[in-house]
């Protein structure tokens, strides 16, 4: 590993520099931390991915299509680039390399997801493949020979599209048995070793994509929400999460009583979360707020917690939301998940279109609960406006959004499963400007000190994943939009740190020198 070498030698050389620029001199950071809570010693500081995003192999050592692999194909004028996770960044081969990226970070956990059609590439109608099997399990020892903890997502976004074809995945009730057979199976496999799971990652943005805008695959939506040929934007949706609930509640049973009590890991749901900031000081946009929370990650985490949809949601969608059964209801009495995870990029401005009149428009409508979100108010902007149309850096929501997760749903323990900042690749960069991540490590800077604070007050966050390890597919973005520390070549797959990358490192390195700190007196 000459080049890690080489690299660490940069490091030094850039540490200085950093600090100089960021005003994260070592005594200093060391005697801020000291006077602000510190992360905890067993505090997980990880890096995220997903398989479609990453793995590429697509059609390797037996794997089955999935939903984007048809997707994508089908329809590559949709992607930005025209390209697909066919190859994507090859961690289906590199992974080696990858986890001696992580121990540079110095990172002690990693944050992946199964591809369900690796592992069953038919869902139940077709077998187990024993090749997909063997590739996580050889994953997950691979990571912790390095001292580095799987968090392990059993479904992110993907899954087979043989589940789409005979009755229309998420839209049937079926679904819940498959994804509680996924379940039943990774638990067996893996969870010997794998200590944190999380069911679904970020349901409640995926349907809004898939079933009221029909931007992803299934493509269903109706006007004037989207321009799809089929679907219903104000049904499908509630009734594709419903499924998701359910299926998400039979997993974490199967987990209780078939696994726990041996395997001693836990289980949770990741949701997206933004920011709302109500627009006015008015109760309407106030209201609204409130409602635009309802409609996003409440929509997901009110069922798993409490066993019920939000008023607001009840209240504006009526019979269009489907209801729990009593049966149903029982199985939900008690929290189903151990955690919550959260995926944080963003915040909005919110109106309101519900009593005040809205032109038609993004927000105006009912399956959006009637809130509007904007990314100013007059040309006052929330935060600083990027290139990625819908990244607002604005650490102050994330403090917010914390504190109204804890407030909501007290006492669960909180992992940020995601949180990174987006460059969009315009045609005039260089590979050199976008190495020189400063924007990022900005990003980063002001993201990880508003989770101090939240942690100061009272937020049980106990782990952090950048999004991502590695610049990845990003959905409709194609390759054009770079999460990664690592900047990857797309022609020689080769992967080179930002400096974003040693800025993680240092970060994390400091966490230590300061619990040792604490250790020693
Ligand atoms: C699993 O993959 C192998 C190739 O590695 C293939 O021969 C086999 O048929 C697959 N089995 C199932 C059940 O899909
Ligand atoms: C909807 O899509 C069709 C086919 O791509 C296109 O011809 C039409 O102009 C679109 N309509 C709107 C309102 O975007
Ligand atoms: C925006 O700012 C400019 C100058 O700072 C001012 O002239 C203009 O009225 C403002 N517009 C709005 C909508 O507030």
């Amino acid at each position: 590993m000459q080049t890690l070498a080489s690299f660490v030698v940069i490091i030094i050389l850039l540490q200085s520099l950093l600090f100089h620029v960021y005003g994260i001199h070592k005594t200093s950071s060391h005697n801020i931390l000291k006077d602000s809570s510190p992360f905890p010693s067993d505090f997980l500081f990880g890096t995220a991915s997903s398989a479609y995003q990453y793995e590429g192999a697509y059609l390797t050592d037996g794997k089955g299509l999935n939903n984007w692999d048809v997707f994508t194909h089908e329809h590559p004028g949709e992607i930005l680039d025209e390209n697909n996770g066919d190859i994507a960044v090859d961690q289906y081969h590199q992974f080696m390399e990858d986890i001696q990226l992580m121990t540079f970070l110095g990172v002690n956990s990693y944050r992946f997801s199964i591809s369900w059609s690796r592992v069953l590439p038919r869902g139940t109608f077709g077998g187990i493949n024993y090749s997909g099997i063997k590739y996580y399990n050889t994953l997950i020892d691979a990571l912790i020979s390095k001292g580095i903890k799987p968090f392990v997502t059993l479904n992110h976004v993907d899954y087979p599209q043989e589940l789409e074809n005979r009755f229309q995945s998420w839209l049937s009730p079926k679904m819940q048995n498959e994804f509680g057979y996924l379940a039943d199976i990774c638990f067996k496999h893996f969870g010997d070793r794998v200590k944190y799971w999380t069911t679904i990652n970020e349901p409640n943005h995926m349907l809004i994509l898939g079933y009221i805008s029909g931007t992803f695959p299934p493509c269903r939506c109706t006007s004037p929400y989207g321009n799809c040929s089929q679907g219903n934007s104000e049904t499908e949706p509630f009734i594709a999460a419903h499924n998701m609930i359910l299926a998400h509640v039979k997993a974490v049973n199967i987990y209780r009583t078939k696994y726990q009590k041996t395997q001693k890991g836990s289980i949770g749901i990741v949701v997206q979360t933004s920011w709302f900031e109500p627009i006015s000081d008015s109760i309407v946009d106030k209201e609204a707020a409130e409602r635009a929370q309802s409609f996003y990650s409440n929509w997901f985490l009110d069922p798993v917690i409490y066993g019920k949809y939000p008023k607001e949601m009840v209240n504006i969608l009526g019979p269009a939301l489907p209801r729990f059964s009593s049966n149903e209801v029982k199985n939900l009495k008690n929290s189903r998940a151990d955690f919550i995870g959260i995926n944080h990029y963003t915040s909005y401005f919110v109106q309101d279109c519900l009593i005040s009149t809205c032109n038609s428009g993004y927000g105006a409508f009912k399956a959006e609960g009637f809130a509007r979100k904007l990314d100013r108010k007059g040309n006052v902007t929330i935060g600083e406006l990027t290139d990625i149309g819908w990244q607002h850096i604005y650490p102050e929501g994330f403090r917010k959004m914390l504190n109204y997760i804890k407030d909501r749903y007290p006492n669960i323990p909180l992992f940020i499963t995601e949180n990174g900042f987006g460059d969009l690749q315009k045609p005039e960069m260089t590979v050199k400007e976008l190495l020189h991540d400063t924007k990022r490590i900005q990003y980063m800077s002001g993201y990880l000190e508003a989770l101090q604070a939240a942690m100061r007050d009272g937020a049980n966050v106990k782990g952090y994943f950048v999004w991502s390890l590695l610049d990845n597919f990003e959905w409709l973005s194609g390759y054009k939009v770079r999460f990664g520390l690592f900047h990857v070549d797309l022609t020689t797959l080769k992967r080179t740190p930002k400096q974003s990358a040693s800025w993680y490192k240092i970060f994390i390195e400091e966490q230590h020198v300061h619990t040792e700190d604490l250790i020693v007196k």
